[in-house]
Formats: structure tokens, sequence, C-alpha cells
């Protein structure tokens, strides 16, 4: 594995070698069992959008490997005023071991990974939210002991989470139910893969799609730079689109919430429901560490 640009160009295998990894990582975080694998390497972080959990997570999973983290606002580097990513790309590769990029267009990723020479990892773009998927998938599997088999659920938006779900999920064996309204679907490149599997459905009927769920997923309405369509989205999404008490009365008893953060209580998510699954969310949360320091330890380690 050269890059994290997407769970699509991931193989099976290298996802549970990724989510094994993390569980051994957190064990030996847990035991006090240093492993400084990173030892005097240097992480780029470049952030085009806001972010709590990606970037504390990957800069102090960086100090625990050992290396340091660079935190690179796109308003304060060279890109903010027009210097192109390709450009960057190289000088970039000059200096530093690996770089986490947070940006708006996926092919911008595309782009560092193809004029650098170090491993890039995507730390979130329109398209795609992989980090978090392993994240995801690593807590779905601590709390149920597997994947296969299990049935997930996404309502909401066809956003990069969605996206990464229904990749991650179907990647790993699980079946995947997900329900947005029309006009709001998916990437038609994520359906065109999903198409290849039996177990992927896509409903308009958020009830249909909860049915026998074994773990359910959302997400806010409007993402980091939707922020104008804030208002027309909640229209059609109000009232319908939510994870409530009623729509887990659909799902299979012990049904898992999920939520990547930041939650919008009252929107996506009843705070009822929010706080009923706090621990497996904020577990959810900090399995952003172990799953990241696993991405980076399977790129950078030399
Ligand atoms: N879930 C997630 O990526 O959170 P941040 O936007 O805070 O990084
Ligand atoms: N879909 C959200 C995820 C935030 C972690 C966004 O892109 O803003």
């Amino acid at each position: 594995m050269k890059h994290l640009l997407s769970l699509l160009t991931t193989t099976p295998q290298e996802i549970e070698e990724l989510l094994n990894l993390a569980d051994q990582l957190k064990y030996e975080n847990k035991h006090g069992i240093s492993h400084h694998r990173l030892k005097g390497q240097t992480l780029g972080m470049i952030f085009q959008k806001s972010s709590t959990r990606t970037r504390v997570s990957f800069e102090t999973g960086m100090y625990q490997l050992g290396g340091q983290a660079l935190f690179l606002s796109s308003r304060d580097l060279q890109i903010g005023r027009g210097e192109p990513i390709e450009d960057t790309a190289r000088v970039l590769s000059r200096y530093l071991d690996g770089i986490m990029i947070r940006t708006f267009a996926q092919s911008e990723v595309e782009a560092l990974a193809k004029y650098g020479s170090i491993p890039i990892i995507n730390g979130l773009t329109d398209f795609c939210h992989p980090c978090q998927v392993l994240a995801d998938l690593l807590t779905v599997r601590e709390h149920k002991g597997h994947l296969d088999g299990l049935q997930m659920c996404y309502i909401g938006d066809g956003n990069n989470m969605a996206n990464s779900l229904i990749v991650g999920g179907l990647k790993t064996g699980m079946r995947v139910s997900v329900a947005c309204p029309e006009g709001y679907d998916p990437d038609k490149q994520v359906l065109d893969f999903a198409k290849a599997y039996q177990g992927f459905r896509l409903y308009r009927d958020p009830m249909q799609a909860a049915a026998g769920a074994d773990v359910i997923f959302t997400d806010v309405w409007a993402s980091m730079g939707q922020e104008d369509e804030a208002a027309a989205r909640r229209e059609v999404f109000e009232g319908v689109y939510q994870v409530n008490k009623t729509l887990l009365s659909a799902a299979n008893s012990g049904c898992m919430v999920q939520h990547c953060l930041p939650a919008h209580r009252g929107e996506e998510i009843t705070a009822d429901v929010f706080e009923a699954h706090a621990d497996e969310i904020f577990d959810e949360a900090e399995n952003r560490l172990h799953a990241q320091k696993a991405v980076m330890v399977t790129l950078m380690e030399r």
C-alpha cells in the first residue's frame, strides 16, 4: 500500500490488515507499551477545512509513534494564494515523510499522490472519508466481534461518509442499506461499485433501510463547504432523515448507533438516541487515533 486515497482503491485484505494493526496498537497504547515505529519522521497535515478529531488524533498519533506532525493551514500556505498542488507536492516531498490532506476535491489528493514522492493520506474530501470509516469498522468489529454478515444502515445525505461506509462495509462482508432523499444519492462511482454486491440496497424510506440493522450510521445534512445550501437541505431532510427511537424500533435488538461527529442534535439524530449510544459514539471517536496510527505505520514505517 503506497497511499490511502479512497477505500475504493484499498483491497479487502489491506483493510483487514489495517484493522488488525489498529487493534494491536490500541492494545499497546492501553498497556503503556511504547511503539516508536516512526521515530524521527515528520507528517505534514494540510487542512483546507476545519477539524477537531482528524487534526488532534493524527498529531497525537504521530507523537506516540515517535515522530512529529506539522499543522499546515491552507490559510497560511501558498496553496491558499494559488500555488499549484503539483508544485506543493514536489516541494513538501523533499522535507516530509508523509502528508495527510483534508480538502474539497478528490482530484487534489490524487494530484498530491501523482506529483509527490511520499505517502499521501486522505483526511476527508467531498468524495470520501476513508480514515473515519476505518475507525468506524474498527469500532463495530470491537463491539460485535466480527463484521462479516452484519447489516449496516446509513440514513441521510449521500455524502463523503455515505460513500466510504458503503465501500468499507461491502468490502468487509457487511450488507449495506442506505436511505437518502432523491437528488442526494451517494456518488455514481460508489453506486456502480455497489451494484456488484447482492447485499446493497438504496431506499428513500429510512424505516425500510433500518429494518434488521445491526449498526446505524448517520451524518450531517449539510457538510463542510455546503453552508449555503443548509436551509434548502433542511427542508428536504427534516422530519424524515433522522435517527430516532422510531427508526431504531425497525432495527435488530442491540443495534449500535454511530456518528462520525460533529453531530447536530435534533437534526440527523435526536438527543436521546445520541446520549443512549454515547459510549459507542465516543469509542468511534477514540478509534480515529488507533486507526490512523495503523495507516501511518503501514504507509510510512521503514
Ligand atoms: N469526524 C471527523 O472527521 O471529525 P473532524 O472534522 O473534527 O476532524
Ligand atoms: N460529511 C461531513 C463529515 C465531517 C467529519 C463533512 O464533510 O462536513
